[in-house]
């Protein structure tokens, strides 16, 4: 593939001591005098080189393989295609996105269990092997349309404890599994090992679904192997958080999949282990800035208890900004997200906070970003900021009731773009602790991005439940 330049990319550098939140700032002083005030991103690739740098530390024998539908911007995707990752496809449209900028079929999973016929046929004339399967009719389909496909079993597994569940939906179970692998042995269709592609849901609070899951894989290898296949792939799927506000931190979903994979999958076993990994590498890269557009005070009925109340609970703010669940926050609706913003403006020490919600711009009611949050007292024309806004966000957003969607300004730092260079011509040839000093999240040397939330942020607009 070959090395492609800043202009291919799109984005622009930061210049030196600048972070991505800097060209928050200065996007929002380019417009404080006019009236356009619409909403924007700030995207940071250098956050998404940082994720890369951590994966390969956390998981030295796993391949990343990019979840497309996540984020499929075009500066995303050459990023991760530039740092040598492979990438998860579920359609013929996700295909040709990274075939365009170059990635060979070998980097190309066909990650998704109910295809269309003819997309099938699509992917084996480009060449694209790698597809996953969970049912009979699949195996039939691609035994008519596909006669090189090297299939993944997807096998289910408990996603009990995952915000988004996925075996409801996917996934064989390991008695089916069974079947299918003695289905496909009829059909002349090749199981490259089980390589079965699992996913244990997005969200995932409890590290053990991993390692169940990893063991549940063994299981079905030792099937296929035992049918005649040759078991080579491994496909852990995706859901590993990609902002630090989780319950359960990447770190600590690793610390379980490497003993897991060492004792099911170890390294002389010859298995290659990939992953689909999507929110991962870029959910904290994007933020997103809205406007407030419109704003409703609601006053309280007075009563007898209200007598000594300091004045903040005589109101309540409903805020209206240019962005919604029909666009950006798609991912409350779809992604069981919850955001929550950071104030652009701090707060004064003494400054009283309010009970307010906050609204999209369109007219349906179910346009609602937050329920419930404290915040000062806030003007139409002002700003709020939404971090950790790269996942599933602008991958399914619409322009209902003519809203269109948010700007996208990509930025990245300079050390950032020689080191990714660095990593595309040659490889990683440092060891990542040179490169990363620090223990994760806290960023790199040559940090590029804007600060991870922190709980001590005066300007975090706090939960009213928390
Ligand atoms: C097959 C498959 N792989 C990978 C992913 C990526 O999940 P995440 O973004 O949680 O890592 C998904 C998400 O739905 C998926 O369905």
């Amino acid at each position: 593939m070959s090395v492609f330049n800043s202009a291919e990319f799109d984005f622009a550098f930061l210049d030196e001591g600048f972070t991505a939140r800097d060209i928050v700032e200065q996007k929002i002083n380019e417009v404080s005098l006019s009236d356009d005030k619409d909403a924007f991103y700030v995207a940071d690739l250098g956050d998404v080189l940082k994720k890369h740098l951590r994966w390969v530390r956390a998981l030295p024998r796993v391949t990343p393989f990019y979840a497309v539908k996540c984020n499929d911007s075009k500066a995303v995707v050459m990023t991760l295609a530039s740092l040598g990752a492979g990438f998860d496809c579920a359609s013929k449209t996700e295909i040709q996105l990274v075939q365009n900028i170059g990635v060979s079929p070998e980097r190309i999973i066909y990650a998704n269990p109910c295809k269309q016929v003819s997309q099938i046929k699509y992917a084996a004339a480009q060449g694209v092997q790698k597809m996953t399967f969970d049912s009979e009719v699949e195996l039939m389909k691609v035994a008519r349309s596909h006669s090189n496909a090297k299939l993944v079993l997807r096998i289910a597994t408990d996603d009990s404890k995952a915000v988004c569940r996925l075996s409801v939906k996917f996934g064989a179970t390991l008695k089916t599994s069974r079947l299918l692998l003695e289905r496909a042995k009829e059909l002349g269709v090749d199981i490259i090992g089980v390589r079965p592609s699992f996913h244990v849901g997005s969200g995932c609070t409890d590290p053990d679904t991993f390692s169940q899951a990893i063991s549940d894989a063994r299981c079905v290898f030792d099937m296929g192997e035992e049918l005649g296949f040759n078991m080579t792939l491994l496909d852990i799927g995706g859901g590993f958080p990609g902002s630090e506000d989780v319950k359960l931190k990447f770190e600590e979903i690793t610390a379980v999949i490497n003993p897991a994979l060492d004792k099911y999958f170890p390294a002389d076993s010859g298995v290659q282990i990939i992953a689909e990994p999507g929110r991962y590498y870029v959910a904290s890269a994007y933020t997103l800035a809205v406007n407030i557009i419109a704003k409703k005070v609601v006053l309280k009925e007075q009563s007898a208890s209200d007598d000594e109340d300091d004045g903040t609970n005589d109101k309540t703010l409903m805020y209206y900004v240019n962005d919604g669940v029909y666009g950006s926050f798609n991912c409350i609706l779809y992604d069981h997200a919850h955001v929550l913003p950071v104030l652009h403006k701090k707060p004064k020490p003494d400054e009283k906070f309010f009970t307010c919600s906050i609204w999209g711009p369109t007219c349906d009611g179910l346009d609602r970003i937050v329920e419930l949050c404290g915040m000062p007292e806030l003007q139409v024309g002002d700003w709020m900021l939404f971090e950790n806004m790269g996942a599933y966000t602008v991958a399914a957003s619409s322009t209902f009731n003519g809203f269109q969607k948010p700007d996208i300004h990509y930025v990245m730092s300079r050390p950032a773009w020689q080191l990714m260079q660095q990593i595309q011509e040659q490889g990683l040839i440092q060891p990542v602790e040179e490169l990363c000093p620090s223990t994760m999240p806290i960023c790199c040397a040559w940090e590029s991005g804007i600060e991870l939330p922190s709980s001590s942020c005066s300007t975090r607009v706090c939960g009213i439940n928390c």
